[in-house]
């Protein structure tokens, strides 16, 4: 088979590295993909062909371009990273053209593309939340925010849209909340107004078909540049799979309390979810709440859940596509062993990453797989060059987190780029 993954980031790369993976893929284009991940995959996959489109993915017209290509080219399945792409409509896209594609339409993207849209399924759907004011212009948000309990309660602004991570605030104070307000509406006119919830948080993502679902262990992504809870938010330092549990029969009610009503009620209005759902949760002791949706793979998460996964990619997501996922079971099979993934950034990011230093010894990452590139690009002579905030991730896998983590610093320690930025401690509160 012809496949296409969509996107360019260390998430793209663990998606095609593992979909390679299945005898039936022959050939795998990376649209646009990044420079290591093709380096990579070209190494450790000699059998196959593996090739770059440069194509856009960017906007509904390049998008309908790219559909018509792959049909030409005879493409067989597609799978779509981002969820610009999604937002965006790449899945009807390639539906209008008779090509099979992996991921939620646009109107079913609104999961994670609208957190009004996520608020008022969980209302119906009955999912535990944080209680919630919608407001649809600034001047509404700040007439709720000033009737607010601030004596008691914090509280959390967020922009209704994609942005890029940034979307959110949590506010301590009144005063916080002006200044975020300020800040968010840059994204957007609308925002959801949400009381604070303490906790830890989990990643729990899952492959669903519209009706059925299949969880993947649980993860954690770590969000701030560093340990400091106060530092930056970035698109996530790192991650680690599973994560011990502190209340094991979690799984259930996670799959029947959240994944399956959902999925029932986005089917009742007519846009199923296929693809992968993403609940980020907020969990203490026994009690659970679902803090947003994302409509597509995490990054990092997926770095951590695909190395683990013990099945062939292509067939799962072939089973989102077709509605043939009640035959697969409750659980993506993965072997036990836990997985640790800590992104190297460079230097500035987020706020203003410095661009273009050249990555010492990244061959050692592509004759042995010792994690993923992402902000990556060559130059003439063939340098491997930082060309993104977050350019690549160690993976360790191991016996126990802490096997996880030693072996992932072992791999980050075998290449480097000057002021290189990790969180080491990834993974150490369970050493
Ligand atoms: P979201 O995009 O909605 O997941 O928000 C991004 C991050 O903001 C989450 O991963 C949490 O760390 C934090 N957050 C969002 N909503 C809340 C909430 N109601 N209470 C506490 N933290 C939150
Ligand atoms: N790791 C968070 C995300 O992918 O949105």
């Amino acid at each position: 088979m012809q496949v296409v993954v969509l996107g360019s980031g260390g998430r793209e790369h663990a998606i095609a590295w593992k979909l390679l993976q299945s005898h039936r893929v022959q050939k795998l284009i990376l649209v646009p993909g990044n420079d290591g991940a093709l380096e990579q995959l070209q190494s450790q996959y000699p059998s196959k062909e593996i090739q770059f489109w440069q194509d856009s993915i960017k906007g509904r017209d390049s998008l309908q371009a790219l559909a018509k290509k792959t049909k030409l080219a005879h493409v067989d399945f597609v799978v779509v990273g981002p969820d610009n792409a999604l937002a965006d409509g790449a899945v009807d896209a390639f539906e209008a053209e008779g090509v099979r594609a992996f991921g939620p339409t646009q109107a079913a993207a609104q999961l994670e593309t609208s957190k009004i849209f996520a608020k008022h399924i969980m209302k119906a759907a009955k999912v535990p939340t944080a209680e919630f004011y919608e407001a649809t212009s600034v001047l509404e948000a700040k007439k709720i925010l000033s009737s607010l309990n601030w004596n008691e309660k914090q509280w959390v602004i967020k922009a209704d849209g994609l942005a890029l991570g940034k979307g959110v605030e949590i506010c301590e104070t009144p005063d916080d909340a002006s200044k975020a307000l300020t800040r968010l509406e840059k994204f957007s006119s609308s925002f959801v107004i949400e009381e604070r919830l303490s906790g830890k948080e989990i990643s729990w993502l899952a492959f669903c078909d519209g009706e059925s679902c299949s969880l993947f262990p649980p993860a954690r992504d770590y969000k701030t540049l560093t340990s400091d809870p106060l530092s930056p938010n970035t698109g996530g330092m790192g991650a680690v799979c599973p994560i011990p549990l502190a209340d094991e029969a979690l799984f259930v009610k996670i799959q029947e309390r959240v994944f399956l009503p959902v999925l029932k009620e986005m089917k009742k209005r007519g846009t199923p979810f296929k693809g992968v759902l993403y609940a980020g949760l907020m969990t203490h002791g026994d009690e659970f709440w679902v803090l947003e949706f994302n409509a597509r793979f995490g990054d990092p998460e997926a770095q951590v859940l695909l190395p683990l996964m013990n099945d062939d990619l292509l067939d799962w997501c072939e089973a989102c596509v077709d509605g043939r996922l009640h035959a697969k079971g409750a659980l993506v099979p993965s072997i036990s062993k836990k997985a640790v993934y800590m992104v190297a950034a460079a230097p500035g990011y987020p706020a203003d990453p410095t661009l273009g230093g050249e990555i010492k010894n990244f061959s050692n990452w592509t004759k042995m797989h010792r994690g993923f590139f992402a902000g990556v690009r060559k130059d003439a002579q063939g340098e491997l060059l930082t060309a993104g905030g977050r350019v690549l991730g160690a993976l360790g896998i191991g016996d126990s987190i802490a096997h996880a983590r030693r072996a992932a610093l072992e791999n980050l320690q075998t290449l480097t780029f000057a002021g290189m930025q990790v969180r080491e401690e990834i993974g150490s509160e369970w050493n």
